[in-house]
């Protein structure tokens, strides 16, 4: 055979090869994200009070990722879910978006969604972004997404859409580019589960789907339809009550969302990934991160232990519980390679065959976060590392935490606590201490402070945490805009600058 005919022979088997093996098409994906769910708000961690056998079911089904961690606030984690980018490396270092902020996702970085789509995904988003919004070119459909149904800012009421920033109040609820409020008064779990069912009912198989679903439950404000609130009639604390009952009610979507899957004939080739975006806020006495110390907010393991799980025909090992250390920027690349993409540029690692086969992962570290914006606590303790700063840091099993904590404390399960839970009695660091190191495989509920016996960690992680610190990009956090005003715009909250 000449050259080019052999060529051409190889194509061909490889082609054919390719072509017989259906297993190797690329997955559909749903990957649901709960929004402010603590470590003890799923049943199958163990809480007493709170039910969510869908939850539990996908749990016992697929994998649980239990050395899996995320961010401590919304913006960020959902910035490194959608772009596989540290803070430290898109500016967004400090908070989350405002309102009124001219600040968002920086639009040089391609999403999931973008990088789904390129490979052939038809891409879908319900519920909320928190990515930006003060132009157009920020919000969801400009950012890889076919359709966008849901809400743009970080909060709002569950059953109105509306939301209130200081002295501003309007409705943030939209289809696609267009305001919607034919939604109004519909509670936001049935709201984005039918959008989700109906997205899962008429998507072309020709096509595997990436539906993106970042609920709003179970976040504040506490709002649940009374149904799902009665279930929970033996839990004592109101708060913890309605909590149940919103964790109940994304439970119910999860379940009809699956049973869609299943009647639309995609289920087979579906893969479900499930995670929280930070810990419960416990000061709001109804989430809880039991028996893990911190919350939202906090480098604490209650803050930034994620509840996750890998789910769906998909995954071949059911009830595998899996150590490996993974972070939220993983998912970028873990789902862009399973949908048939190259290894890209990113902050995070593919995590496929740790996840699904136990190979020892590939990352050895989180830069969580360095904040030259936090206010500083203390005087520095070291010339490597200003440990004044904001600043925490994974390596192996070791965890440094710099600069202020924030609530310290271990919140009991808000009914079992004997007149509520209150973070200020449970304050334990001292007011000028500003460096905790734990080693967070034999410790994790962050009771055994290292810093004084093992300094020669402590020093090897400052070296580290100073290296970050150099490549770091400056925090972008601007001034509030008023012209966000909803008043300015039919009582709309949406993007306002148009140049
Ligand atoms: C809100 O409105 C009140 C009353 O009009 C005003 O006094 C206050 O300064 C406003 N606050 C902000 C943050 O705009
Ligand atoms: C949305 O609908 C509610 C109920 O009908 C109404 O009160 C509200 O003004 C509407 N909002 C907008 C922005 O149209
Ligand atoms: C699905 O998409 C394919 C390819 O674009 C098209 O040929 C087919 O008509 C579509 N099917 C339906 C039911 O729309
Ligand atoms: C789930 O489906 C049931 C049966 O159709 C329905 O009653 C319930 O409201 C749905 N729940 C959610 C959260 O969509
Ligand atoms: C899905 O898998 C089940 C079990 O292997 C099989 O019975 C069913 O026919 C499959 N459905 C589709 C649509 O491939
Ligand atoms: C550490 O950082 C804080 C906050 O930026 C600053 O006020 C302080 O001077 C710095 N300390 C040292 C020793 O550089």
């Amino acid at each position: 055979m000449t050259s080019k005919i052999w060529y051409k022979f190889q194509l061909a088997i490889c082609l054919l090869i390719g072509f017989s093996r259906s297993d190797n098409a690329p997955p559909n994906i749903v990957l649901i994200v709960s929004d402010d769910l603590g470590y003890n708000d799923v049943g199958y961690h163990g809480s007493p009070e709170i039910k969510t056998p869908n939850i539990d079911k996908l749990a016992r089904d697929g994998i649980r990722l239990e050395n899996y961690y995320v961010q401590p606030i919304c913006t960020p984690t959902r910035s490194q879910l959608m772009s596989g980018r540290y803070q430290i490396h898109t500016g967004l270092q400090h908070g989350v978006i405002m309102p009124c902020m001219r600040s968002g996702l920086p639009l040089t970085l391609p999403t999931m969604a973008d990088r789904l789509k390129s490979l052939g995904y038809a891409t879908h988003i319900t519920g909320k972004w928190h990515l930006g919004m003060f132009r157009e070119e920020y919000t969801p459909t400009k950012r890889g997404f076919d359709s966008f149904f849901g809400y743009l800012t970080g909060a709002e009421e569950h059953f109105s859409h509306y939301m209130t920033y200081y002295n501003y109040t309007g409705l943030d609820f939209y289809d696609n580019l267009k305001p919607h409020n034919q939604s109004y008064g519909q509670y936001s779990a049935h709201v984005f589960t039918q959008r989700a069912q109906s997205i899962i009912q008429s998507h072309n198989k020709s096509k595997p789907l990436f539906l993106y679903l970042p609920f709003q439950n179970v976040h504040d404000p506490l709002e649940v339809p009374s149904f799902y609130e009665n279930k929970f009639a033996n839990i004592k604390s109101k708060n913890r009550r309605i909590f149940a009952g919103m964790a109940a009610a994304m439970d119910e979507g999860i379940g009809n969302i699956t049973d869609t899957l299943k009647s639309s004939g995609l289920w087979n080739n579906t893969l479900i990934v499930f995670t929280n975006d930070n810990g419960a806020y416990i000061q709001l006495g109804g989430g809880n991160n039991a028996p893990l110390r911190g919350g939202k907010y906090t480098y604490f393991e209650g803050g930034v232990k994620g509840v996750g799980i890998v789910s769906g025909p998909v995954i071949k090992t059911p009830g595998v519980v899996n150590h490996q250390l993974m972070h939220v920027s993983d998912w970028f690349s873990t789902l862009t390679h399973l949908a048939g993409g190259s290894p890209y540029g990113t902050d995070g690692f593919d995590m496929w065959k740790s996840i699904t086969q136990n190979v020892e992962s590939p990352r050895k570290e989180i830069i969580f976060n360095i904040d030259p914006m936090f206010p500083p606590k203390g005087e520095s303790k070291s010339t490597i590392f200003n440990t004044s700063i904001q600043a925490a840091y994974r390596y192996k099993d070791y965890k440094i935490l710099t600069g202020a904590f924030g609530y310290d404390g271990w919140a009991p399960e808000p009914s079992l606590a004997s007149g509520g839970v209150n973070p200020a009695d449970t304050m334990k660091t001292p007011s000028d201490k500003n460096i905790y190191l734990f080693n967070v495989a034999e410790d994790p509920e962050e009771r055994n402070d290292l810093t004084d016996s093992h300094p020669d960690v402590v020093n090897f992680m400052l070296k580290r945490l100073a290296q970050w610190q150099k490549d770091s990009v400056p925090v972008f956090y601007p001034q509030d805009d008023e012209n966000c005003n909803p008043a300015l715009h039919g009582g709309i909250w949406g993007p306002w600058v148009t140049s």
